[in-house]
């Protein structure tokens, strides 16, 4: 099929989280149209099998694709680590970027280093994971769930008692143990204000929104489809509710932490 320069980049998550990386998609590429889908009324994923996350993100990419849409941003760790194999089987033509936790950029920085990876049970337990971890021996890894903060951000809680309280009983071990921990959730960057001040400003805080965009931008190039204007933003949500479209919004408007 053919693609057109002025197709949308769709941008897909479990739900709000993937707006992390929309964001930084909009800043480095302004020009671009932009279709988001969260599917909410399915999230979290992080707690599911791997065979339903990579069901979900398939059922959700055969409804972006017969949109027309010249990429698709796979802006969710979980469906990355469970899909992006048979999506990029399935839809040979189509530009398909997913995201990764950014422990390559953590281990460079420090390569002798102690580094925490914060991601859903299926990220921190699939095989993608432990491949990129092995390239990192001299690297030590905690790998750190967070069972509860996906559902909080979900439903509109980025601050608060109830989000300070998960995370201090999430990550008290290690005040003090990490050189960086990375966000390799696409919902906790949302919280990164909150995860700061548990573990204070000696732990560098990572997220892989800004290398998702770069690699988006390298393939649209590559491929000779950026677009020069006028940008957009469509946003869609599997779930019904009004809320959270307008939540989806107000995330996209904030300003990055
Ligand atoms: N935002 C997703 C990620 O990056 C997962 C959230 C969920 O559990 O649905 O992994």
């Amino acid at each position: 099929m053919m693609h057109s320069k002025s197709d949308y980049i769709a941008v897909f998550d479990s739900g709000v989280g993937g707006i992390s990386v929309l964001r930084e998609l909009i800043r480095q590429l302004p020009q671009e149209r932009y279709l988001y889908f969260g599917d909410s009324s399915n999230a979290p994923y992080g707690d599911k099998t791997t065979e339903q996350v990579r069901q979900l993100t398939l059922e959700a990419a055969e409804i972006l694709t017969a949109r027309g849409i010249k990429a698709l941003v796979v802006a969710c760790n979980t469906a990355t680590s469970a899909a992006i194999r048979v999506l990029r089987e399935r839809y040979p033509e189509l530009i398909v970027v997913g995201i990764e936790p950014a422990l390559k950029v953590a281990a460079d920085r420090f390569p002798n280093g102690r580094i925490g990876i914060m991601a859903t049970q299926v990220t921190l337990a699939e095989e993608k994971l432990s491949k990129q971890v092995d390239r990192f021996p001299n690297v030590q890894i905690h790998r750190i769930p967070a069972p509860g903060l996906v559902e909080l951000i979900e439903a509109g809680h980025t601050d608060g008692s109830q989000v300070q309280e998960l995370l201090e009983c999430v990550l008290r071990p290690y005040v003090g143990q990490l050189d960086a921990l990375v966000l390799g959730c696409t919902h906790y960057p949302f919280v990164r204000n909150a995860i700061g001040q548990v573990l204070g400003p000696d732990t560098l805080l990572l997220d892989g929104g800004a290398g998702t965009a770069r690699q988006t931008r390298r393939c649209l190039e590559a491929a000779g489809l950026l677009y020069d204007g006028p940008g957009c933003v469509d946003m869609e949500n599997s779930s019904a509710d009004p809320a959270l479209l307008k939540r989806s919004m107000d995330l996209l408007n904030r300003q990055a932490e």
